[in-house]
């Protein structure tokens, strides 16, 4: 299964305790692209899955429309299942668009897309989600969500249900986080830290570079 690093800390170990083989791939600083053309050179014939995350924890990256493209062509052509994690869907700024998997019929037939009503209704360790995938894949994954899972907190579940019912609670999200993450860079101006670009999620990366460069210049024998 190929991953991109650095990558949300469970999926590693996830896949080591299913019986598969993690296969990391570095994203590319500073914009934390993934190079399509290294993801087909580290496919082999026991590929069987790549896993995404858009926008991504931790550096803030979405990827763009040109990039699923590439992936769906990827996929058809070496029969392989997306795992498309979307959990910070609606957490998106600049008025880009949030690419989904499912927003591609040809990709969305080999895929399972996750989402949180975690992030999107700021209720994280609530755990309660859910995934959309063809019907020969959630065959599959009720197989054994039953007896991982066994069930889910109902009160949580009605709640959830009931503030799903208006969707201005979610729909105007990305504006209340953006307005956050540009506090953040606004107060964090002036300082050694350098913020990396951030187009999504609740995270935003600083470079210290700048720190470093400061410190040999205190110290500059070490
Ligand atoms: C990328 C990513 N996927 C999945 C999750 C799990 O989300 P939840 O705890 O809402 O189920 C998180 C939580 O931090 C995350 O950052």
């Amino acid at each position: 299964m190929i991953l991109f690093d650095p990558a949300y800390d469970s999926y590693d170990p996830a896949i080591r305790l299913n019986g598969g083989v993690p296969i990391h791939i570095k994203l590319k600083p500073p914009h934390f692209g993934i190079d399509w053309e290294e993801v087909k050179s580290k496919i082999t014939s026991r590929t069987r899955m790549i896993m995404i995350n858009t926008p991504h924890n931790p550096t803030g990256a979405i990827l763009s429309e040109s990039d699923l493209k590439k992936l769906e062509q990827i996929a058809i052509d070496n029969d392989l299942i997306v795992l498309s994690d979307e959990v910070y869907e609606r957490i998106i700024f600049d008025n880009q668009e949030h690419q989904s998997v499912l927003k591609f019929p040809k990709l969305a037939a080999q895929s399972v897309a996750v989402f949180s009503f975690g992030k999107t209704f700021h209720a994280t360790g609530w755990k309660v989600g859910y995934a959309v995938a063809p019907e020969n894949l959630t065959k599959e994954i009720r197989k054994t969500h039953q007896f991982i899972t066994f069930s889910v907190n109902t009160p949580v579940q009605l709640a959830l249900a009931e503030y799903l019912t208006n969707p201005d609670h979610y729909l105007n999200l990305k504006d209340f986080y953006q307005r956050k993450r540009d506090l953040f860079l606004n107060q964090i101006k002036g300082s050694s830290f350098q913020p990396l670009p951030c187009r999504g999620s609740y995270f935003q990366l600083l470079s210290y570079e700048g720190c470093l460069t400061k410190m040999k210049r205190l110290w500059p024998n070490g």
